[in-house]
């Protein structure tokens, strides 16, 4: 058939031609003169094609009368400028099908606009909506970008496992996997033997691909992972989800200025592509959402990221004079509103934070010459806060070993870990993208839950 996507048919040169188009009604309106005016979306792009079925169409008259909101519909007909301001082309039927109905009675997305909290509950067919059709469209541009940057760059993609023995985070947030039935195990009193589990060891679903793509990058030299990592944090806020999908680049022979450099390359080349390949769908962020969008993500393009050290972090903290919820001091971890502060008040921009106390980050990170911090960085973005975790590894067996002890972990269950130290240890850093983070960042959406398909947070599994 001669079918073309709606996107296509918008564009002033597929007039003159005869064409097919599928999609999903939005609206009909009937003129006075026995048109029907139908607009149709079919998800690949932002805007609506405008179907016009004339009188003429005897056979199909009642059907094309009786479409609402919802229906799913074939047209066949002739495309042609339209007079219409906003849009290239209409075209004008010469058949309409109707494949599916969808009753205006029970159909939920009526023309009435409804809350995202609302939208929430319909996550099945919020995806019609305008803004999470656009917000999925620059989801997959992001994550088509991603593959892009790293493959151009010379990154090989690797897969980590999701079912894992080690916390690589050591927060204790993991999501346990188990054959066992833990309930009845413990009303039976009793220790729980985990000799007889599926891998006759507790495993968990993984916070993090990193500690095995450092095995990679110590072959491979430049890796990244890219999918779904599980945080059972019990935090009910507009920036955490319980299943997210992070990007995590591990690379030999980098150190933390290096580390840098390619977060904010990265991060500079996920908002161009959006800003070329999803004009419409920017340009409907920055009209409806997030006003002046587009412009700040350009002048985010064109600016060096700023750096501070956490300690001078601190000592901006401190003398702001804001009055914070959380009390800070060096040594204490920073809440979303100190991250908040420094990106939105006090740099107007992206930030990248740097040499954070060892005792509040992983014991993966390198310890720095002063013993007292290690070579970490956040990046931090107004709007979101924290967008990347990473930093240089520690590659000193011994230094490991220390840091290990001094978290309580168990040298054993990371022999492979500590391997990578003993034999032909190299240099090596990375870091993490949060990949619901960054499409809340370019889109300006508050809410996290509104940037991946099935949000899993605390109490919600519905879909
Ligand atoms: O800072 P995090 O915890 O770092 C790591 O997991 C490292 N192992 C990454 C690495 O170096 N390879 O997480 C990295 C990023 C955060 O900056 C944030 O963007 C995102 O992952 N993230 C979450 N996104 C949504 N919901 C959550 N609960 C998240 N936790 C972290
Ligand atoms: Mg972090």
């Amino acid at each position: 058939s001669n079918w073309i996507s709606v996107q296509q048919a918008r564009r002033a040169e597929s007039a003159g031609s005869e064409h097919e188009i599928r999609g999903w009604v939005r609206t009909r309106r009937d003129s006075k003169g026995g048109f029907s005016f139908i607009e149709v979306n079919d998800g690949s792009c932002m805007g609506n094609l405008q179907v016009v079925a004339p009188a003429e169409l005897a056979n199909y008259s009642d059907e094309v009368q009786r479409l609402t909101a919802g229906c799913c519909i074939v047209v066949r007909g002739q495309l042609q400028e339209s007079p219409a301001k906003g849009q290239a082309t209409e075209l004008h039927a010469s058949e309409v099908r109707v494949l599916g109905w969808a009753d205006p009675e029970t159909y939920p997305l009526q023309k009435k606009r409804h809350s995202f909290e609302k939208l929430r509950e319909w996550a099945h067919l919020r995806t019609r909506t305008n803004t999470l059709g656009a917000v999925m469209r620059v989801r997959n541009r992001i994550s088509q970008s991603i593959h892009q940057f790293y493959d151009e760059n010379g990154f090989f993609y690797v897969n980590t496992p999701v079912i894992t023995a080690s916390d690589c985070e050591g927060a204790g947030e993991m999501f346990r996997v188990t054959t066992l039935d833990l309930e009845r195990l413990a009303a039976a009193g009793g220790p729980v033997n985990y000799d007889h589990d599926f891998f006759d060891k507790p495993t968990f679903l993984t916070v993090s691909g990193q500690l095995e793509a450092e095995t990679f990058a110590c072959s491979l030299g430049r890796v990244y992972t890219f999918g779904p990592t599980f945080r059972a944090e019990n935090s009910n806020t507009s920036r955490h989800l319980a299943e997210f999908w992070m990007v995590e680049p591990e690379a030999a022979f980098f150190d933390l200025a290096d580390n840098m450099d390619l977060a904010e390359r990265f991060l500079k080349r996920l908002f161009a592509d959006c800003l070329e390949h999803c004009q419409e769908d920017m340009e409907f962020f920055d009209l409806r959402i997030e006003k002046g969008k587009i412009d700040q993500m350009k002048s985010v393009i064109e600016k060096p990221f700023q750096h501070m050290s956490y300690t001078e972090a601190i000592k901006v903290l401190e003398q702001c004079g804001e009055s914070f919820d959380y009390p800070i001091s060096w040594g204490t971890d920073l809440q979303a509103e100190h991250e908040r502060y420094l990106t939105e008040k006090h740099v107007g921009g992206p930030l990248i934070l740097t040499d954070y106390p060892s005792t509040i980050k992983p014991f993966y990170m390198r310890l720095s010459d002063d013993e007292k911090t290690v070579a970490a960085m956040d990046v931090l973005v107004p709007g979101v806060g924290e967008i990347i975790g990473g930093s240089q590894r520690e590659e000193r067996l011994d230094v490991l070993q220390k840091r290990m002890a001094a978290q309580d972990l168990n040298e054993e269950e990371y022999w492979w870990y500590l391997d990578l130290r003993r034999f032909g240890t190299v240099p090596h850093a990375g870091f993490g993208l949060g990949l619901e983070r960054a499409v809340q960042y370019v889109t300006g959406m508050t809410n996290i839950r509104d940037v991946i398909p099935f949000p899993r947070t605390p109490g919600n599994a519905e879909f």
